[in-house]
């Protein structure tokens, strides 16, 4: 059985691999500071070996320039070092979708990228989902349709759903479902969700 640590999505490396890259016992700090910017071979492979770096994103269109640890996660660079905490830590490896955030327009388990990894990279929250004053259409129908109890789930359904759409502008409700799948809500509001994603489509179609 696959674990938690294990989990990347597409294109990543998870921290399980980064972790038994930067330190494989004895190995740890007394070789390291040689290996940095190479790679180590492990038993699944071989996996770089990263120092600090200063990296380039564009969240919500604004570029911010930063320098990241390696083992820092993009959520936490958007939560505490941006400060943009629309994006949830629920529960920090891979289970629940509360923080979801689109990286160059897919949606990514932000708990579970590593910040580093996302370097040149856009990124978009649920911050920069309305335009201005003007709602997202996601985000009117969420509201419509009461897709939300305490809400707290509720960003990461957003950024989901808006990615979803642009690519399936007239889902059935099993491809709603099916798309949703990686994202939970405690509060068991699915009906409500799947019916204002439906919403949603509709308005985007202008349906
Ligand atoms: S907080 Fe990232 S998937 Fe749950
Ligand atoms: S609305 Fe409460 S967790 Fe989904």
């Amino acid at each position: 059985m696959e674990k938690n640590s294990d989990k990347k999505h597409p294109g990543g490396v998870s921290r399980r691999d980064f972790i038994k890259g930067m330190g494989t016992g004895a190995l740890g700090t007394a070789v390291l500071p040689p290996l940095l910017g190479q790679t180590i071979a492990t038993r699944k492979g071989r996996v770089p070996v990263y120092d600090k770096k200063t990296i380039t994103l564009t969240v919500n269109g604004k570029k911010a320039s930063l320098t990241v640890e390696p083992n820092e996660t993009l959520l936490d660079v958007l939560r505490d070092r941006l400060d943009l905490t629309g994006a949830k830590k629920v529960c920090d490896r891979g289970e629940c979708g509360g923080c979801t955030v689109l990286l160059d327009g897919a949606p990514v388990y932000a708990c579970m990228y590593l910040a580093i990894r996302a370097d040149g990279k856009a990124v978009k929250t649920v911050e920069g989902l309305a335009e201005g004053e003007k709602l997202h259409p996601v985000q009117e129908a969420f509201i419509e349709k009461d897709g939300y109890q305490c809400g707290f789930c509720t960003p990461g359904f957003l950024m989901t759903t808006s990615a979803f759409l642009e690519k399936n502008p007239a889902p059935s409700l099993d491809e709603i479902k099916q798309a949703l799948s990686g994202n939970l809500c405690r509060c068991g509001n699915y009906a409500k969700i799947y019916g204002a994603v439906d919403t949603a489509a509709r308005k985007m179609r202008g349906a």
